[in-house]
């Protein structure tokens, strides 16, 4: 329980950052105030010490992590930086929302929730979808069993143009393209709202069509760097017979849309367009209902930060994420790169 305004410090005040900057703004000084502020790069340091002129300031983020004085560390770098930051935060004695993907590899996300469980301190990884209006409903609509039970989905993430604006093409910083980076949001609804079963097998094909498509409207700094696959697909079996199909792509002609379909023994449920339609006695029946809000990413950070937040205050347990959901998002993403490599299945 905290009695006060909740200390958060910012780990990397890049753009994903600056929405989650936006978040707690909107919450006001009462509920939450950034303390802290971390960031390798002078200009992005100072714009955000702007926005936070009481905070205190360090390229170094071991400087900034003071041992109990910040409540909640939001980790918004590039991935191969989330385990380091991620484990001094936690050893400073501060509860984690680490962007995602989570970590380079299952290794590294075992280290943080093992040291998490042991200090006592929360972990959530940034699955902001989690928290729109639809993601909720359909979770409570499965879980509900009044649709039946999860057999199939479909998850993508396809886009016109890779993402630039930061390294995310570069796997050595990313730990992974189109998957990690991108896909990995549905993925994670999918499996979430489909009852969060556990991997049994993952074959999967990667490509990379970088610079060959869009080459020619990239910087060539890019060029030098990009490595990471733009292209996959895969298919997964889970312990509870269901199995799901993935594809991702970043350099798509067709259109740039991310969503998710989950095929149920009575009807199916799609994310974007949100839709539920049912079998009643062999007709099709829309029974998608209205919902108060909208899917807006934005708004998704948003309300995922303030609940976050609320729940600490309130010494509530983070309950809408836990370390094996976590752990098995992880490792299909390894097992996806690691079939890719092989040619052949994972079998967990
Ligand atoms: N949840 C979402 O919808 C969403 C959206 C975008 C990005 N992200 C995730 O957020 C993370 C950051 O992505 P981004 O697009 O904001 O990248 P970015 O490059 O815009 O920001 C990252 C910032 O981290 C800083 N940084 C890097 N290494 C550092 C270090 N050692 N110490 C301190 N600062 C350091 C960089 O200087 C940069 O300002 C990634 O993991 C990304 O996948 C999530």
């Amino acid at each position: 329980m905290i009695d006060r305004a909740v200390r958060i410090g910012m780990i990397g005040c890049g753009t994903q950052a600056n929405v989650h900057f936006a978040a707690i703004k909107e919450l006001t000084e009462q509920i939450a105030t950034v303390a802290a502020v971390c960031d390798l790069d002078d200009e992005r340091l100072a714009a955000a010490c702007q926005l936070w002129p009481q905070a205190r300031s360090a390229k170094d983020y071991h400087e900034m992590l003071s041992p109990g004085d910040l409540d909640l560390v939001i980790v918004a770098t590039m991935p191969n930086t989330h385990e380091a930051m991620s484990l001094a935060s936690l050893e400073a004695g501060a509860n984690v929302l680490c962007e995602k993907p989570f970590m380079m590899n299952a290794t590294e996300a075992q280290n943080v929730l093992a040291k998490a469980e042991t200090a006592g301190l929360r972990v959530q990884l940034g699955t902001n979808m989690r928290y729109m209006p639809s993601s909720q409903y359909l979770h409570r609509l499965i879980e509900g069993d009044s649709i039946g039970t999860p057999v199939y989905a479909k998850a993508w993430g396809c886009h016109d143009y890779p993402p630039v604006w930061a390294p995310h093409y570069h796997l050595a910083t990313s730990g992974g393209g189109v998957l990690a980076s991108t896909l990995v949001h549905t993925l994670d609804l999918a499996m979430w709202i489909g009852g969060s079963p556990n991997p049994l097998t993952v074959s999967a094909a990667t490509n990379k069509l970088f610079p060959g498509k869009r080459g020619p409207k990239i910087d060539a700094k890019i060029h030098e760097r990009y490595d990471a696959e733009d292209l996959l697909s895969a298919f997964v079996r889970f312990d509870n017979g269901a199995f799901y199909s993935l594809e991702g792509n970043w350099c798509s002609e067709a259109k740039d849309y991310h969503s998710f379909e989950l095929t149920t023994t009575k009807g199916t449920v799609t994310g974007a367009p949100f839709t539920v339609k049912v079998d009643v006695e062999g007709e099709i029946v829309d029974q998608t209902p209205t919902l108060d809000g909208e899917d807006d990413w934005f708004k998704s950070v948003h309300t995922q930060d303030a609940a976050l937040i609320g729940k600490l205050r309130a010494g509530e347990a983070w309950a809408l994420q836990d370390a094996r959901q976590l752990l098995n998002l992880q490792k299909i993403v390894d097992a996806c790169y690691e079939s890719a490599r092989s040619g052949r299945e994972v079998v967990f």
